[in-house]
């Protein structure tokens, strides 16, 4: 099964589908990872925020992958914006990773409340990282067009950003498109905020339809629009079947029902609210 890789706007090829770990425990995250890897993921998000990046390290080590066969996501945790911290913060992640560069780093939040406009020193210092080697791609994570701005006519490569069938931001995605800017689906499932998206009754019909699961039908969705999405799981079933969405395909017209359910969701922080 061949996951279908995306040309970032400095040339970086990343796997269209990865894997998410984002509140996985440290009990669950060796595990987690290793059975990913196992069923064929490429593409593992992390944090530092996660706490979860020496996890991933021995999954990877473990798995005995030749390094230039992954892609590796981490991003810089919030408090460390400034230019030495955040040298400190992607030498520690490299650390704990085991690793002597990752593929893509991402700010992960802009963060104005607490840190106001910080962001743009963390952005210079990411230049550096990926100058040196550090780093193959940067991007950010839950910046608004204002922040994007911010940035001194500098493009990222990617912007990771909350997108799922209740919150699809078309005109936002169109922008970062328009900017050559990759969207990259966060919660791509909803996360598991009640009402879930995976039950409602017009995925579960197209799931039904195609002789699929729900999840399946919305991580194809995510792929037939071109996004980069990142599901997670801790459930080795799970993480096999979403995973296993290369085998079927949605009719334009059932990508346009699913598109309709927009609802300007947002289940996870607001960029503009956000206080941490
Ligand atoms: N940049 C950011 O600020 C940001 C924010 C949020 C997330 N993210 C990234 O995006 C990744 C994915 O987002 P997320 O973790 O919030 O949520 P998600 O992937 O949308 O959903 C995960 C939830 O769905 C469940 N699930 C997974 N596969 C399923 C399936 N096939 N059937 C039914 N339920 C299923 C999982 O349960 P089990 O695990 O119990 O199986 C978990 O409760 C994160 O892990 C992280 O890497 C980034």
């Amino acid at each position: 099964m061949s996951v279908p890789q995306i040309t970032l706007n400095d040339g970086v090829q990343i796997p269209q589908l990865g894997f998410g770990v984002w509140q996985v425990t440290s009990d669950e995250i060796v595990p987690a990872v290793s059975k990913a890897l196992e069923v064929g993921y490429r593409h593992i998000d992390t944090a530092a925020g996660y706490q979860n990046e020496d996890g991933v390290g021995k999954a990877i080590a473990e798995s005995g992958i030749a390094r230039d066969e992954l892609f590796v996501t981490t991003k810089l945790d919030n408090p460390d914006h400034k230019r030495d911290d955040a040298r400190r913060g992607i030498e520690k992640s490299l650390s704990l990773l085991g690793l002597d560069h990752v593929d893509l780093y991402l700010i992960h939040w802009p963060s104005v409340i607490k840190h106001g406009e910080a962001y743009i020193e963390a952005w210079d210092a990411m230049q550096e990282f990926k100058a040196e080697g550090l780093v193959r791609s940067i991007g950010v994570s839950n910046f608004n067009i204002e922040h994007l701005d911010k940035l001194n006519g500098a493009v990222p490569s990617v912007n990771q950003i909350e997108i799922h069938p209740t919150f699809v931001r078309e005109d936002f995605l169109a922008q970062l498109r328009e900017r050559g800017i990759a969207p990259e689906s966060w919660s791509p499932l909803g996360n598991s905020t009640e009402p879930k998206d995976i039950d409602h009754e017009v995925i579960k019909g197209i799931a039904r339809e195609l002789g699929v699961e729900p999840a399946q039908v919305i991580i194809r969705w995510h792929l037939q629009k071109g996004l980069i999405v990142i599901p997670k799981s801790v459930t080795p079933a799970r993480i096999e079947q979403n995973f296993d969405v290369f085998g079927f395909e949605l009719s334009d017209a059932q990508v346009e029902r699913i598109t309709a359910l927009d609802a300007g969701r947002r289940m996870g922080g607001d960029p503009v609210t956000a206080t941490w």
